[in-house]
């Protein structure tokens, strides 16, 4: 079976709603930045300290290539896997696209909570945040389907995904949940 693959912004449950997901349907799960985190021996945020984004990127864009024979799993990307056209060509091979959002205050209260996102240390948090989503929008949009986090639990997600997944999945061009 395809694996299910979660993109979208910071901030949008791309993790609980993978791993909640994944026991759902007896699947594995994957976390693309925990997996870097575990392969680097160090935080994502250590990792653009030390070694800057572009070598974060690279660790990305390694990790998808190794995730390419993998099947049946859930996998939870990074919020910026979208920016690299091979990453998102890879993943959709054997994967269906889902893309989580939220609305800018969502993603300001839920990202504010830890300080673990090192593109969001700043003091005009916001206004970053309000032009990244912008920047990005068009890219998170081409997901097979999409589910708005802002105002509902990490399991009313899974409800919709699994919702999308029963009535066949992608078939039916991009939906909306
Ligand atoms: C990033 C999102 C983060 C992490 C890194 C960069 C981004 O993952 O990969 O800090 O560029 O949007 P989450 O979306 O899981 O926070």
């Amino acid at each position: 079976m395809k694996n299910i693959v979660l993109i979208g912004f910071m901030g949008t449950g791309k993790t609980s709603t993978g791993r909640m997901l994944a026991l759902r349907l007896g699947r594995s799960f994957v976390d693309m930045d925990r997996r870097i985190e575990l392969e680097c021996g160090m935080s994502v945020a250590d990792i653009f300290a030390r070694h800057g984004e572009a070598f974060f990127r690279r660790k990305e864009r390694e990790v998808i290539g190794r995730l390419a024979g993998c099947r049946n799993a859930v996998i939870a990307t990074g919020g910026g896997v979208v920016l690299n056209r091979e990453n998102m060509e890879q993943l959709r091979k054997n994967g269906i696209i889902i893309c989580l959002t939220a609305c800018l205050e969502a993603i300001v209260e839920r990202t504010g909570r830890r300080p673990t996102r090192p593109l969001l240390n700043r003091p005009d948090r916001e206004e970053f945040i309000a032009g990244l989503l912008a920047e990005r929008a068009g890219l998170y949009a081409a997901a097979d389907f999409c589910v708005d986090t802002s105002n509902i639990s990490p399991r009313q997600v899974v409800e919709k995904i699994i919702a999308f997944l029963r009535q066949g999945g992608p078939k039916h061009g991009r939906g909306q949940g």
